[in-house]
């Protein structure tokens, strides 16, 4: 399949044109799946709770999530976004998965980071994966990086690639996810920002480097830490599908959950 990843340097606010910034920047290429940003349309230093509302949008009936399924019918391919979504009186940081005119799934950030934690609602939603027919796709947000729980119960459900939407402000996460997906024999689509914002009372530097990564943990492509850009590589799901560390080691098999999570006896 044809992965591409889509690295922006987004405008705090300005939807449209955040959103003509990613059609110029896939413009005459074509992929299976894209994989975008965290908060793509939106920027993502909101100054307060009634700001991330006001930008927030209804999933499936907000503009932005008609406008990526539009995308992707345009393009015959399917799209993984982050977005603020609005449900009634909660806001959450989510990211869809959209497809040919219409959405297939959502996922809300279970592990907020920092500020988040005031803007938005943790996710109550599983880990959720996809089946695209060409791929098994599952879906994490930025700092769920953290926690390898994430990574592993979309391993656990079936996931060949991972598809990691990101606003990353430390430089940590993309060398991270070599471990990610060589502990799980995954692919992970890391699909960061680049650029600043200063807005709420601190200055805000985006690492970009987005990458993909494959199950034997080999960095296939690392974009640049300042341009926006992107980049449409070829991958071949099933290779996840092998889940050997040694002829001897499954690494899903050879788990010991009985002993994990558990205090030690006193
Ligand atoms: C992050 O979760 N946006 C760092």
């Amino acid at each position: 399949m044809r992965l591409g990843i889509i690295q922006t340097s987004p405008a705090f606010g300005n939807k449209e044109k955040n959103r003509g910034e990613i059609e110029q920047l896939t413009d005459g290429l074509s992929a299976d799946l894209w994989v975008m940003p965290e908060l793509a349309l939106t920027g993502y230093e909101f100054r307060d709770p009634a700001e991330v509302r006001d930008l927030a949008e209804e999933v499936p009936y907000g503009d932005s999530t008609r406008w990526l399924a539009d995308f992707c019918g345009d393009r015959n391919s399917w799209a993984v976004m982050g977005l603020a979504e609005r449900e009634g009186k909660h806001v959450f940081n989510t990211a869809i998965l959209c497809g040919p005119h219409r959405l297939l799934g959502r996922y809300r950030k279970l592990h907020l980071f920092d500020a988040e934690l005031e803007r938005f609602e943790p996710g109550n939603l599983p880990l959720p994966v996809f089946d695209l027919g060409f791929a098994r796709v599952g879906l994490m947000i930025c700092f769920d990086w953290r926690y390898p729980e994430a990574a592993r119960t979309l391993t656990l459900r079936g996931a060949q690639l991972i598809a990691h939407p990101s606003n990353l402000v430390a430089p940590y996460c993309q060398a991270a996810m070599v471990t990610r997906a060589l502990e799980n024999r995954v692919f992970i689509a890391t699909g960061n920002r680049v650029g600043h914002e200063h807005r709420a009372g601190r200055k805000l530097h985006f690492t970009g480097g987005s990458v993909v990564v494959n199950p034997e943990g080999e960095t296939m492509t690392r974009l640049d830490e300042k341009k926006a850009e992107c980049r449409v590589i070829e991958i071949d799901p099933t290779q996840a599908d092998n889940k050997l560390a040694t002829p001897r080691n499954h690494l899903l098999k050879g788990m010991r959950p009985e002993f994990y999570l558990q205090k030690p006896e006193e």
